[in-house]
């Protein structure tokens, strides 16, 4: 039983749903066979039944929510409170009575809907940070069944992550999974420190710790991607329209790419700046270079996402005018998705891969650009020391993305770095992405979920 806010519901020609968790998980499922429970995405004002949709081996359980769920628990407490608290910006955490009541109350009511699907022998792993408490409520009503849980986002060390309204409620929402899974060592270490912070779990050693009389395992499972997979897509997308339009329209200039969610932990701004910062230092890049960042929107109706596109926009638009010409435009800013083909496309016609968050659990797209370039010829990948895939791609040029100047330079490093540290560097990153892939992620994190020893701690131990 796969649990996540959102669930990637197939199209009715059965076709996988797009996005390499998304493709691995179900891979997953249909293996063993199972359910994905969430949120459909749909507002509706009576209590609907659940939805089930049936997929081969695999069935999608989902609901509906009210407008006053949504506003509480996702827009409210998920956004506005968990997520800024986990990268580490209380500057925008909002703290309100209403949305923590909110988010507890939706959690209450997807664990009663889930109920109804358990069986005793499900293996249930839940995803993100919407669900926290969906163990503790599932343990409530009576359910041991195995649980897992794994934090996509950060865990902020104790100084910040202690600030989240309920935070001792969500901190012992924790303890009552069988695995608690974080993407580096980094987010263990917060949030163990957490733990005894508070004196809420014991340590037993070897990433177990117990508490109330339950052992559960805490560890670090890095996401990975479908590495060879998405290499073979950046290969064939040279037929991709856009790829094609993109390349014809570039010249013999240079193309530097960044591609999130318009989100503040991604540092867009920042990156803009940087890279205009770079324009006006080195004067000899300008017209010799392209930034286009792919910026889909998201959380728009969150006041502080709205407050940022308009800072984001504000920045490209200065950039623009300041050293933009009438046949350049250095800075290319897209607010619409691109497919996943033309995306491995375009990051392979990229000379330098600008990934630079101010904080992030994992960020898949550095990962994606390393797979996708050409062995020969690589491009450079230029990455933020907060993201947790720099623990992983070390051969990356690490920088501090709050630096503008050091990123800069990162930048003109990037661009004048010679052919063999190119290959040197994008070497090294591909042998962790080969060995570390989503399958590895999915499979590791199951290992351990369905072969951890039983949660009851042996008598005359405690
Ligand atoms: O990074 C956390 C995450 O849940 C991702 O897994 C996902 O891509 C993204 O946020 C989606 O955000 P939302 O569902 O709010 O659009």
């Amino acid at each position: 039983m796969v649990v996540s806010n959102r669930v990637p519901v197939p199209s009715d020609s059965g076709s996988p749903a797009a996005g390499g968790l998304a493709v691995a998980l179900n891979a997953a499922l249909q293996q063993r066979g199972g359910f994905w429970f969430g949120w459909s995405g749909n507002v509706s004002e009576e209590e609907t039944p659940l939805q089930v949709h049936d997929f081969g081996r695999v069935s999608y359980a989902v609901t509906d929510l009210s407008q006053r769920d949504i506003d509480e628990y996702y827009a409210g407490f998920a956004n506005r409170a968990l997520w800024p608290v986990c990268h580490y910006r209380l500057d925008l955490t909002e703290i309100s009575a209403n949305d923590t009541a909110g988010y507890f109350r939706v959690n209450e009511f997807f664990a009663r809907r889930l109920a109804t699907l358990l069986k005793p022998d499900d293996v249930i792993w839940i995803h993100d940070y919407h669900f926290i408490p969906l163990a503790a409520y599932l343990r409530q009503m009576g359910f041991e069944n195995r649980m897992g849980f794994f934090l996509h986002i950060p865990w902020a060390p104790y100084d910040v992550s202690s600030a989240l309204p309920a935070y001792q409620t969500v901190l012992s929402g924790l303890t009552r999974y069988d695995v608690v899974g974080f993407q580096t060592r980094r987010d263990v270490e917060n949030f163990t420190r957490c733990l005894e912070q508070e004196k809420m779990a014991r340590d037993l050693g070897d990433g177990r710790w117990e508490a109330d009389g339950r052992v559960f395992k805490v560890d670090a499972f890095p996401i990975g991607i479908e590495t060879d997979l998405f290499r073979q897509e950046a290969r064939e997308a040279k037929s991709n329209s856009l790829v094609r339009r993109m390349r014809a329209s570039m010249e013999d200039k240079h193309l530097i790419i960044g591609v999130d969610r318009l989100d503040y932990s991604k540092g867009i701004r920042q990156r803009i700046e940087a890279f205009a910062c770079m324009l006006e230092r080195f004067p000899n890049m300008r017209n010799k270079v392209t930034f286009l960042q792919i910026t889909p929107k998201s959380r728009s109706e969150v006041p502080e996402y709205l407050k940022m596109q308009h800072e984001v926009a504000e920045q490209a638009g200065w950039t623009n005018g300041k050293f933009g010409d009438v046949d350049w435009t250095p800075v290319r800013y897209i607010n619409k998705a691109v497919s996943r083909t033309s995306l491995a496309g375009l990051y392979r016609s990229a000379r330098v891969g600008m990934v630079t968050p101010l904080r992030d659990g994992m960020n898949l797209v550095a990962k994606e650009y390393v797979a996708s370039q050409r062995g020969t010829d690589p491009g450079v990948l230029v990455l933020s020391r907060f993201a947790g895939a720099a623990e992983e791609l070390d051969s990356a040029l690490l920088v501090n993305p709050y630096d503008t100047e050091a990123t800069a330079n990162a930048i003109v490093r990037a661009l004048e770095m010679s052919l063999e540290e190119r290959k040197e560097r994008w070497k090294a990153m591909m042998a962790r992405l080969r060995s570390n892939t989503v399958d590895h992620w999915c499979a590791n994190f199951m290992a351990v979920l369905t072969q951890e020893q039983s949660c009851a701690l042996p008598k005359g131990a405690e």
